[in-house]
């Protein structure tokens, strides 16, 4: 069993939990996740770490409550425990070389930016972050963001904390006005890493996303989380969850991502009749 030593509750729809376990503690890598079960019956869920502490032997997710398990999951509270939490899954990322970055979160896509960001900034890459949410009462984890860049941009879509805008456009903004990055990392919904994805190609910017599709076993045995990189399948859990969004075929990744929505509907629904 897994305890949790600290929950917090983000905004209304996504809460933290930091976990003792510390041999994943010791392992993890920006990039990695682990699959957890809430308890024997749970199914498992794959998270990205979002972040860990060698010392405490802690490993910290960030969650967004959007079906059945992760409502259960949100029940818990500091002291419970888990049945599971394995990992760390995944390759780690890999940034040799890198001078100069812009890491860009969407909603809880920020969650998974931020170690990224905070392991360039620690190897004293020049970071640029680009947060973007729905309005200001959905902002996560700014503060922490803060510290693991250079410049923060904390961006919404309807301006309601005094910057109005898309990720897209304020990167866009910073490039035309002759900032030059090494590297962007985009990570959050499938369309925005498309549209960053976009936005970089004809300026050549090498680009990662961060793929999170379905996952169900976590050892690229059951194929849930295939994704078409290069016109080839790769699977997120042990290729990725990176990948080169330049060679990510999105359409399929998003028509996939609908098909699982209807699915988790559906589930809800005949949880809560
Ligand atoms: Fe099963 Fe990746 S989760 S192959």
């Amino acid at each position: 069993m897994f305890k949790i030593i600290r929950k917090e509750i983000l905004n209304p729809s996504v809460s933290l939990i930091e976990v003792d376990a510390p041999y994943i503690a010791r392992k993890a890598e920006p990039g990695q996740f682990i699959i957890l079960r809430v308890d024997e019956h749970g199914e498992r869920i794959p998270f990205t770490i979002a972040d860990y502490d060698r010392e405490k032997g802690t490993v910290t997710i960030i969650f967004q409550i959007v079906g059945q398990s992760t409502e259960r999951l949100n029940e818990l509270n500091a002291g419970d425990s888990l049945q599971d939490f394995v990992g760390p899954l995944g390759k780690a990322s890999h940034f040799e070389g890198v001078k100069t970055a812009a890491v860009i979160g969407g909603g809880l896509g920020t969650a998974i930016a931020y170690p990224q960001a905070k392991k360039l900034h620690a190897m004293g890459v020049e970071v640029d972050m680009i947060n973007g949410f729905r309005n200001k009462d959905m902002i996560i984890i700014e503060d922490l963001c803060a510290d693991a860049c250079t410049n923060l941009y904390t961006m919404t879509d309807d301006g309601s904390n005094g910057n109005k805008g898309f990720v897209t456009a304020k990167l866009e903004e910073l490039i035309s006005a002759g900032r030059k990055y090494d590297i962007v990392i985009a990570i959050g919904p499938l369309v925005m890493m498309r549209a960053v994805c976009e936005l970089t190609r004809p300026y050549g910017i090498k680009t990662i996303v961060s793929m999170n599709p379905i996952m169900i076993d976590g050892t690229g045995m059951c194929g849930g989380c295939r994704v078409t990189v290069g016109g080839e399948t790769k699977f997120a859990c042990v290729d990725g969850p990176d990948f080169d969004g330049h060679l990510v075929d999105f359409d399929q990744a998003i028509r996939r991502s609908k098909m699982f929505a209807k699915g988790e509907r559906r589930s809800r629904e005949a949880h809560h009749c």
